[in-house]
């Protein structure tokens, strides 16, 4: 998704929004442009890398001054061309805008707008509000660029997060926010807002995010935060849990790499006081006040999109099986809009590593609307989902920077076990049976550095297959989520096509593919299920499909059936998504490597999809 970068202070804006702008360049994006204010508004824009904008900006001396805003797109609304890159501008007092969303009544505006004699260059939404700003422009009446703005977005529907500046005043930078996120840096004598603070952090720890439908006013001394209808806010500027260590690649080729080897802190970090194994129990402050309800909880929901639906449908399986509460998983952008029926006593989990992705906001704002219990399972901070919900429960597995979701997928599963076992042991289960699987699971981080530790041999594997153009996985019961988990990992990266399903399905239907050599990639740990899974292999084999096996440390019959074998350490049925997730994620990894594709940005792709 879009980032925006946007500063004004008493340094060179230039150089500030271009570090910003590649801070932000994991979002994704498919443009990127500028606009400086010095004397006059300089504007720039460039189809494909930041790189690409900063040759066009570093050559032009009317790149100076202190006061600008900066844009990565990815196109909604309009081709990726110059043209339809941000800055949008009116066509009358040197206005300027960025924006991340969608105007959704835009051709309305657009239309009334081109009556009243406005040209429009692009194929955008965008330009429509920047020209309607334009259009509401009247500082000589008191509709200086605060009201001007204020105005529009009372006349607009959809998301945004926007910066403006214009040419008239030089000391003024206006930014607002509906839908998409926006954060306001306070640092000393200058303030920086950005789509998330890892484009902030490097300039002050201090900042705010901005609540939909506010409006903030910076000038050189200060700012001032409203609504848009002119209604003052007090917003509450907090210390940014976040340090440059953290968002750099720290000696790996690719933040993707890194955040696959970071998952055994990851999980000992989301895990840190929050397990008592001697007491077997499960300890989250989030979710305490709500102890009861969900105790008394006839029904659990659990939205989200991506890997993130996959980790919740796993988190459905934990809760039938541990805490013997009916749950069901929806696709977020499904459940929004298909009229959900919400009974007394339903809880809605949205599950989310942003924290901002557009369905799955919108879907727990719907059950809330219900009358449900929101809960959230959020990575970033502060995000808007949690501040929406009732109570939740942060992974701490870090920023999350690679496109392509890992250590944010693991550490989901295991804040999903743990609410599972905190309302199993309010409802059925002894202390006794949860401190062993409590123990259990403080052992998955070592289990899953084991498993790193086979890297060089998955990548071998990997290199054997990376040309095959159609991947299986398949999976049966908690696995059969880690299988889709791992046709979508190596779809979003290497691009060859993959699909995951349950391993009963293929006979169904998909077992029409299997052609020679074709690779099929089995989960078949140890399980309740092994020797279906074995038959399933068997079927695959029999037609000339090269089975990939994840099976379990000792298992002396699989390599008979598969021709290749990653073997992981034993772990509890209901565990191991958390560990045999990791070879696919390595798989993964090296295909797009070795296919020469740009891992941590990947094409078409966004880190956090904040448009519908
Ligand atoms: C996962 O690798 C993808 N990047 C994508 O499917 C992602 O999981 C999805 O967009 C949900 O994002 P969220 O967890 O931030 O809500
Ligand atoms: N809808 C706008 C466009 O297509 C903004 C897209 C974005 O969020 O980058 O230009």
């Amino acid at each position: 998704m879009c980032g925006i970068v946007a500063y004004l202070g008493h340094r060179q804006a230039r150089p500030l929004l271009l570090e910003g702008l590649k801070r932000l360049e994991y979002r994704g994006y498919d443009s990127a442009g500028m606009a400086v204010i010095n004397g006059g508004l300089h504007v720039a824009r460039a189809v494909g890398r930041v790189s690409n904008l900063e040759a066009l900006v570093t050559a032009d001396p009317g790149f100076t001054g202190t006061l600008g805003i900066a844009h990565t797109r990815w196109a909604t609304h309009g081709g990726v061309t110059e043209a339809n890159a941000h800055p949008h501008r009116d066509d009358t007092n040197g206005i300027a805008l960025v924006h991340n969303g969608i105007i959704e009544n835009y051709s309305a505006l657009r239309t009334y707008l081109t009556e009243r004699g406005h040209v429009f260059t692009s194929e955008t939404d965008t330009e429509v509000l920047a020209m309607l700003i334009g259009e509401l422009y009247d500082p000589a009446h008191g509709m200086d660029l605060e009201k001007a703005v204020q105005a529009a977005l009372r006349e607009v529907t959809g998301a945004y997060a926007i910066a403006v500046v214009c040419e008239r005043e030089p000391d003024t930078l206006v930014c607002a926010r509906k839908g998409s996120p926006l954060l306001v840096g306070v640092g000393s004598g200058e303030f920086v807002v950005a789509s998330d603070a890892s484009a902030i952090v490097a300039h002050t720890t201090q900042a705010f995010p901005l609540d939909d439908y506010n409006v903030c006013k910076i000038t050189r001394e200060k700012f001032t935060t409203s609504t848009i209808h002119n209604v003052p806010v007090t917003p509450r500027v907090e210390q940014l849990e976040l340090d440059l260590e953290q968002i750099e690649l720290g000696g790996y080729s690719h933040f993707m790499q890194k955040e696959i080897f970071e998952q055994p802190r990851a999980l000992r970090t989301c895990m840190r006081g929050r397990l008592d194994a001697a007491e077997g129990t499960v300890v989250l402050g989030g979710l305490r006040q709500f102890a009861p309800q969900l105790v008394r909880s006839r029904r659990v929901i659990l939205a989200a999109q991506g890997t993130a639906l996959h980790s919740a449908m796993i988190g459905e399986y934990l809760l039938e099986d541990l805490a013997k509460v009916p749950a069901e998983c929806e696709y977020a952008s499904e459940f929004r809009y298909r009229n959900p029926i919400i009974e007394e006593g339903t809880v809605v989990v949205a599950v989310s590593q942003s924290g901002e992705t557009a369905d799955t906001l919108a879907a727990l704002t719907e059950a809330k609307e219900r009358g449900a219990l929101a809960l959230g399972v959020i990575n970033v901070v502060g995000s808007s989902i949690p501040r929406i919900t009732d109570a939740g429960v942060y992974l701490r597995a870090g920023p999350e920077i690679g496109v392509a979701s890992t250590k944010a997928f693991t550490a989901q599963v295991a804040v999903l076990t743990m609410v599972s076992l905190f309302m199993a042991r309010r409802r059925f289960m002894s202390a006794e049976q949860c401190g062993s699987l409590i123990r259990e699971l403080e052992q998955v981080p070592d289990k899953i550095e084991r498993v790193l530790e086979l890297n060089d041999s998955i990548r071998a594997i990997t290199e054997k297959y990376v040309e095959r153009e159609n991947w299986l996985f398949l999976g049966r019961g908690y696995n059969y989520p880690t299988a889709l988990e791992g046709a979508l990992k190596l779809k979003e990266i290497s691009y060859i096509h993959a699909e995951g399903m349950p391993a009963a399905e293929m006979k169904h239907g998909p077992i029409a593919l299997i052609d020679d050599g074709m690779p099929a990639v089995f989960i078949a740990t140890r399980g309740s299920q092994y020797e279906k899974v074995m038959s399933n292999i068997s079927e695959v084999r029999s037609r000339g499909g090269h089975v990939i096996a994840v099976a379990t440390e000792g298992d002396q019959e699989i390599h008979h059936h598969a021709q290749d074998v990653f073997y992981i350490p034993d772990v509890p049925e209901c565990l191991s998504p958390m560990v045999a997730v990791v070879p696919l994620q390595l798989m993964a990894y090296h295909a797009a490597v070795l296919r020469g594709h740009d891992v941590d940005k990947p094409r078409n792709l966004a880190k956090s999809v904040t448009v519908e």
